[in-house]
């Protein structure tokens, strides 16, 4: 297997992995928690194969997956690895939202610094933008975070461009995480671009389209009632009957080029630039292998052009969250002179 490309993720001297591992359906949302004795393993292959840049939350089982990840890296392995997690994603009312009121964001910290059992986390993202807290207050308290050596660098997930430019003006942003994929492209017009201007790194969650580009329709055949891709727009059964085109046309260029579709669609976001890196989620280590693979697979300008046409706008039915969570465009934030404090 060829080696695994070493990146520089934003402008403040971060390095990951070029491909990272989305560590979320190991405990939570994709049906029933995986066995910490199949997850464990599967997270030292990782590292044993290059893939060192590892993606958590604190809303991931909640709290479980960080505490996976703690015992994964017991006896020396933290140090080979780059570890991002987040705070701020609330469920309440049946949707997510943000949080990031001060003592709320140092208390997360707090928690997560002794669930991963680490001193200092490598990248802090805020989960979901607190639409009632102005971005810069939020910011503040991660500046003081930073200034203390509990977090290294700083991230926002599900960020307009407005807020990610008022947020960098306080202390400069290192990675937008947002969903990007060959039928997620949402980010492209504005958010995307506003990262490259400023110098940010970009993390693409769900390169997969949560697994629709790696299996298609049977995949929603096999979903069980605790998965929450049922309840997602895209995988519903009028959506998928359209959706499958989609996936059927990655899947006969992959065939073409001797690739999987997984492959594929993760080689597309590769090819978006060297500040990308797409971070999959697998619970399987031949999955992890496949995915790994996709760094090799190279696309000629055609092909890209070829990708650009199967993943045009009316190529996806559905919206992404149908509702059930905040995103990038509900993200701005109240001006700062109208914060009354905590
Ligand atoms: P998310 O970011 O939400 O985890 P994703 O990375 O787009 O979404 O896709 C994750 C899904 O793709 C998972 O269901 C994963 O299933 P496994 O845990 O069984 O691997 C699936 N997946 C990941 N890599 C895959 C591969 N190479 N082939 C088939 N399915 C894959």
């Amino acid at each position: 297997m060829a080696g695994v490309r070493r990146m520089k993720l934003g402008s403040q001297g971060l390095e990951v992995s070029s491909q990272g591992l989305g560590c979320m359906g190991m405990s939570c949302f994709y049906g029933s928690p995986k066995p910490d004795s199949d997850m464990i393993p599967l997270i030292h292959h990782a590292i044993n194969s290059g893939i060192t840049f590892f993606d958590t939350s604190d809303a991931y089982g909640p709290l479980t997956n960080e505490i996976l990840i703690a015992k994964a890296l017991k006896g020396g392995l933290r140090e080979r690895v780059e570890l991002g997690t987040k705070f701020g994603s609330i469920f309440s009312d049946g949707k997510v939202h943000g949080r990031g009121d001060p003592a709320y964001v140092r208390a997360c910290c707090e928690g997560s610094l002794k669930r991963l059992d680490i001193d200092c986390i490598d990248l802090y993202y805020q989960h979901r933008v607190d639409t009632g807290v102005p971005i810069e207050v939020t910011m503040g308290e991660l500046k003081k975070l930073v200034e203390e050596g509990k977090i290294k660098y700083i991230g926002l997930s599900e960020a307009s461009a407005s807020t990610i430019r008022r947020a960098h003006a306080v202390h400069p942003i290192t990675a937008v995480q947002l969903e990007w994929s060959l039928w997620t492209r949402d980010s492209e017009e504005e958010v995307i671009p506003t990262c490259r201007e400023l110098g940010i790194g970009i993390v693409a969650y769900s390169p997969l389209g949560q697994g629709f580009l790696s299996s298609g329709p049977k995949l929603v055949e096999k979903l069980s009632n605790d998965d929450i891709r049922k309840l997602l727009p895209k995988f519903y059964p009028e959506n998928v009957e359209h959706n499958k085109n989609l996936f059927e046309r990655v899947n006969a260029m992959a065939a073409r080029k001797g690739c999987t579709p997984s492959q594929l669609a993760l080689a597309w976001v590769h090819h978006q630039g060297n500040d990308v890196c797409p971070i999959p989620g697998t619970t399987k280590i031949e999955n992890l292998n496949q995915n790994i693979g996709a760094l090799s697979v190279k696309l000629t300008k055609e092909e890209m052009a070829e990708l650009e046409d199967i993943a045009s706008a009316d190529a996806v039915k559905g919206d992404r969250f149908g509702g059930m969570s905040l995103t990038w465009r509900e993200s701005n934030t109240p001006p700062l002179s109208s914060w009354k404090g905590d």
